[in-house]
């Protein structure tokens, strides 16, 4: 996601020119990762943008907020309509956009409580996030040699920056040894989640994906994936997953805003299924595309127009 640096950015309560929303080396979140964001996505819809699942996004935001003590100066409401004013400042159809908020200038030292919070919403053009060829072909990925946080590090529930560094080391981990992204396993050796994306596992026609239990971010795109297979009547099971569930299983896929569905073509240089795209996964991946899209009706209410 490259940045061309032009457009408005919402920067705590204002629309302000891109080069004007900066700040000071001596900010808090750059050195103590004192931060929370979201990713949402907006997409072609009539003649303008709809923004995918909107509250929900920002609700997580808000809980991001509350699990690492990060006193927010904007409700949920608040920042749904910052989210759309920035959005219809840029006049972009197709984007990903980024809100976020951290502990600014104030105090050098890890105590944040005397830095002030600052809030800003990012808009970029975007398209598809692995590559058009991706979403059809799959990926290659990598089992990472890194494990995601212990559940008494770091709160992976929370869409919090310092997990980010975790994240990077997984995806560079991959990308040295030639894969697209990796996945990593949780303390206990279970399967975890990919770098910037949740896993599902297609096992004789039923969904199989890790359960919150195992280090991973409660993904809004891994809701409304469950909620699309059963909506087509498959059956989806959260579940501790052994590793070896993905060099069995059938289909494998990573999902998330960026990612959107993303099938996995091999895992560890072993075959997935058949090496290509699988059926549920396909099913799976138009019937998001026509919701997002708004060429079938948004049954679940997932679209906010800007
Ligand atoms: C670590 C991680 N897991 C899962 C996800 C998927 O979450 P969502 O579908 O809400 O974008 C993301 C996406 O940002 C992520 O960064």
């Amino acid at each position: 996601m490259k940045l061309v640096g032009q457009g408005s950015i919402w920067w705590n309560g204002k629309l302000v020119p891109w080069s004007e929303a900066n700040v000071h080396v001596a900010t808090h979140a750059l050195h103590y990762a004192s931060s929370v964001f979201e990713g949402l996505r907006g997409y072609p819809n009539g003649d303008g943008c709809a923004v995918f699942r909107l509250r929900e996004h920002m609700h997580r935001m808000v809980q991001s907020c509350r699990i690492v003590n990060l006193p927010l100066a904007w409700s949920e409401e608040q920042l749904c309509e910052a989210v759309l004013a920035t959005v219809r400042a840029n006049g972009y159809r197709s984007c990903y956009i980024r809100p976020f908020a951290f502990r600014g200038y104030g105090q050098l030292g890890v105590d944040p409580t005397h830095c002030p919070v600052d809030t800003a919403v990012i808009v970029i053009e975007h398209g598809a996030h692995f590559g058009v060829e991706a979403a059809e072909k799959g990926i290659d990925v990598g089992m990472s040699s890194w494990r995601r946080m212990a559940p008494d590090t770091l709160p992976a529930m929370a869409k919090s920056a310092a997990n980010y560094l975790n994240s990077q080391l997984v995806i560079l981990e991959a990308k040295a040894n030639g894969f697209t992204d990796g996945i990593a396993l949780d303390l206990n050796g279970h399967v975890s989640e990919g770098s910037g994306a949740n896993v599902f596992v297609v096992e004789r026609g039923m969904l199989l994906t890790p359960s919150l239990g195992s280090s991973i971010l409660q993904g809004i795109t891994r809701a409304s994936v469950i909620q699309l297979a059963r909506d087509a009547g498959l059956e989806v099971r959260e579940m501790v997953m052994p590793r070896e569930m993905l060099y069995c299983a059938d289909e494998l896929f990573l999902c998330g805003t960026a990612a959107e569905i993303t099938p996995v073509r091999s895992i560890d240089r072993k075959p997935v299924g058949s090496g290509s795209r699988g059926p549920i996964t396909a099913m799976l991946q138009a019937e998001f595309r026509a919701i997002a899209s708004g060429t079938k009706p948004d049954r679940h209410s997932w679209l906010t127009r800007a």
